[in-house]
């Protein structure tokens, strides 16, 4: 394993550990990169306030914003349709 996919596994059981703690289950990862990473300048905005194309529309504006790369932009997007 190397040092990077090493990090990447450490980094999700960081993420599986949180969840487990604060809940009892296992979070989804796009809920719990969505906390982490859009609520870091405002609340992370309730799923059900914008439907499925406005928050295509949000995320557009807001993954730059976040520093999100595609993967994990469209884990999010994911979860938020899921759940709105
Ligand atoms: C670097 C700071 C920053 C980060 C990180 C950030 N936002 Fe925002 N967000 C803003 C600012 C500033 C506004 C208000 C001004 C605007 O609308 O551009 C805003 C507004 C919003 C709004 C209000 C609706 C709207 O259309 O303006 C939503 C919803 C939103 N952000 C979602 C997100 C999501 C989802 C993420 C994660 C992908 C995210 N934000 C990450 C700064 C940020």
């Amino acid at each position: 394993m190397g040092a990077r996919s090493f990090i990447a596994a450490a980094a999700l059981g960081l993420l599986a550990a949180c969840g487990a703690a604060s809940q009892g289950t296992l979070r989804p990862p796009g809920e719990a990169l969505y906390v982490d990473r859009c609520g870091r300048c405002h609340e992370a905005y309730p799923a059900h306030a914008y439907a499925d194309g406005q928050w295509a529309g949000v995320m557009r504006r807001m993954a730059p914003e976040a520093g999100l790369d595609e993967p994990e932009a469209g884990a999010i997007l994911a979860w938020l349709v899921e759940n709105n």
